[in-house]
């Protein structure tokens, strides 16, 4: 089997972290060489840049995505491209998806710059398989603030996060053969079983 990058999108609070633990685990198990990595991060440098987008608001919007496809590049470079080279699966938490979700239409940052600036950095690399964990926005925050770890992003509002999951939703929609929406609002287990049912559908596994 060819290498594969696999990636995860989902709002606040869509158990997506789990999931993403999950499959990493059940490609694992099953046998192949899998790293499980995230965004923003996943390399030095990466989790450098995460330390700024997170650790002050105000960024304008564009120079925030500017810093999201700067940490994606360094991530890609030094992490992504060689697992996926030496063989591996990679199940990465969030990916460009997530930039056109909050920057573009949660910010208001222009579509054109996204995609001049993924151009830019990735060329025409994609994921093969992306994971949207789709969850109403209320019951997402509140499963959120319940495990008592939100940050700035979790606090901007009902508004915001519903057009984070709008914009979420047309993707998949624009890009059916890439993006599978799963019911994230179910029990953890149903999900995860959706999770394997789809990655093993999707990427020809026995
Ligand atoms: P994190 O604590 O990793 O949250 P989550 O578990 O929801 O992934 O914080 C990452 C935050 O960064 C998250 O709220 C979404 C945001 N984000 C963007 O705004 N743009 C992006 O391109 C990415 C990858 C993440």
């Amino acid at each position: 089997m060819s290498p594969r990058l696999i990636t995860f999108e989902g709002g606040e609070g869509s158990g997506k972290t789990t999931q993403v633990k999950f499959l990493a685990a059940w490609l694992a198990e099953s046998g192949y060489s899998v790293l499980r990595t995230r965004e923003p991060g996943g390399s030095a440098g990466a989790e450098a840049i995460r330390g700024l987008l997170l650790g002050r608001s105000g960024w304008d919007p564009v120079a925030e995505m500017a810093l999201h496809f700067a940490a994606r590049r360094e991530h890609w470079a030094k992490t992504i491209a060689p697992s996926l080279a030496a063989g591996s699966f990679v199940v990465c938490d969030r990916f460009f998806d997530s930039t056109l979700a909050y920057q573009v239409a949660g910010q208001g940052a222009p579509r054109r710059t996204w995609e001049q600036l993924r151009a830019a950095t990735l060329g025409t690399a994609a994921p093969d398989l992306t994971l949207y964990l789709d969850i109403p926005v209320e019951l997402g925050l509140a499963r959120a603030m319940a495990r008592g770890d939100a940050n700035r992003y979790d606090r901007l509002g009902l508004d915001f996060h519903e057009r984070i999951r709008q914009s979420f939703l047309s993707q998949a929609a624009a890009e059916p053969g890439r993006i599978a929406v799963l019911d994230a609002s179910r029990p953890l287990a149903e999900v995860s079983a959706a999770v394997i049912a789809v990655a093993r559908g999707r990427l020809g596994m026995p």
